[in-house]
């Protein structure tokens, strides 16, 4: 397998620290010296569909396949307003596709595990051209109250078309309980038969354990992959990691000691965008014309569950329409 196009669009609305400190206890020392983030976008006018359905568009323009040559569409979300249908079967119409489609929930990993799942589809013949769209919406779980979680998120959605090619190399998932140290709880409707109302629980989240169990998986992801493929830390010409936090960034690559320039970050823009990160982080680096035919890509990313995902790849250069790659 190997990805053909790319595309990522992000809300209207930019938020700086600054502004959160106009109705929460924090400063941008704060949240620039923790974390590396400056400002996120945040959905206001737009809606998350709307949003992914533009990223979606993108990938498929640059991909040159037609939408109705899509054979599956595979959408990661962790949560948006309609639990049904799925947001994958809310952006087919729209996009002009009639393809099977399901959404994925694998928290911030989701990119990774859908990436896993449709390698799977080609190698088998399932599909031969999978789009798959990353759309989030973490401002929507957090309490905007509480400036230990709503500080570090912000909306966005990317897109990666992918098709049969010689690109991904290997893949490495896992997955873990720790439900206590990040979880978000949606009320459901009361039965005759159970009649004990649950509240609705925005994100609650331990930073510090989350922060140390981050590290530590990526960090055995990024080794074991390595180790498979029998290759060394200077081999990756990029690690393309999720972008939740720039220390914990940092300390991955300090482990690996690799230079800052093969850990492209834009975090410090968007603060932590969940599943969609990544494919904001590949779209961007390649239609800048900074992902070069044969570069060899490490992904890695972890979220709520806990769960992780990693995946090796060779790129190859894709052309877009009106940008510095053309
Ligand atoms: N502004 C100002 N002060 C704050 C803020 C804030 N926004 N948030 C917390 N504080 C305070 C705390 O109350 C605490 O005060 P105290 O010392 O008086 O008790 C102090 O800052 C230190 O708090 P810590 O939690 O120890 O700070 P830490 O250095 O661990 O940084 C952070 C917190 C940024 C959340 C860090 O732990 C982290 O990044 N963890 C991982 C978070 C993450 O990646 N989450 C998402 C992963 S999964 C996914 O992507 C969905």
């Amino acid at each position: 397998m190997k990805i053909i196009g790319t595309g990522s669009a992000l809300p209207e609305k930019v938020v700086t620290n600054d502004m959160l400190a106009g109705f929460l206890d924090t400063s941008d020392s704060w949240i620039t010296t923790r974390t590396g983030i400056h400002t996120r976008h945040l959905l206001s006018k737009e809606t998350l569909g709307e949003l992914a359905i533009t990223a979606a568009q993108a990938a498929i323009e640059s991909s040159g396949i037609a939408p109705e040559e899509i054979d599956y569409l595979i959408c990661s979300n962790v949560a948006n307003s309609y639990v049904s249908p799925s947001l994958g079967s809310i952006l087919l119409a729209p996009l002009g596709c009639c393809c099977p489609c399901f959404d994925l929930n694998g928290a911030c990993a989701g990119l990774i595990y859908s990436l896993d799942i449709a390698d799977s589809f080609i190698k088998t013949g399932r599909a031969k051209n999978i789009l798959i769209v990353a759309a989030e919406e973490p401002s929507r779980f957090c309490n905007w109250h509480e400036r230990e979680t709503s500080v570090l998120f912000g909306d966005g959605a990317s897109a990666l078309m992918v098709t049969e090619g010689e690109g991904f190399k290997d893949f490495r998932l896992t997955g873990d309980t720790h439900t206590d140290v990040l979880y978000y709880k949606r009320s459901l409707e009361t039965t005759p038969f159970d009649r004990v109302e649950e509240k609705t629980m925005p994100l609650v989240m331990q930073g510090r354990e989350v922060f140390k169990l981050a590290v530590r998986a990526c960090i055995k992801d990024v080794d074991t992959v390595l180790e498979h493929n029998r290759l060394k830390g200077d081999d990756i010409d990029l690690y393309l990691l999720h972008q939740a936090n720039l220390r914990i960034i940092d300390s991955i690559r300090e482990h690996l000691e690799q230079p800052k320039e093969k850990f492209p970050t834009n975090l410090q823009n968007y603060g932590n965008t969940s599943s969609a990160s990544i494919g904001i982080l590949i779209d961007e680096l390649s239609r800048e014309g900074k992902l070069k035919d044969g570069m060899t890509l490490l992904l890695s990313a972890f979220g709520g569950g806990f769960v992780t995902g990693a995946a090796l790849m060779k790129w190859s250069e894709i052309k877009y329409k009106d940008t510095a790659n053309e």
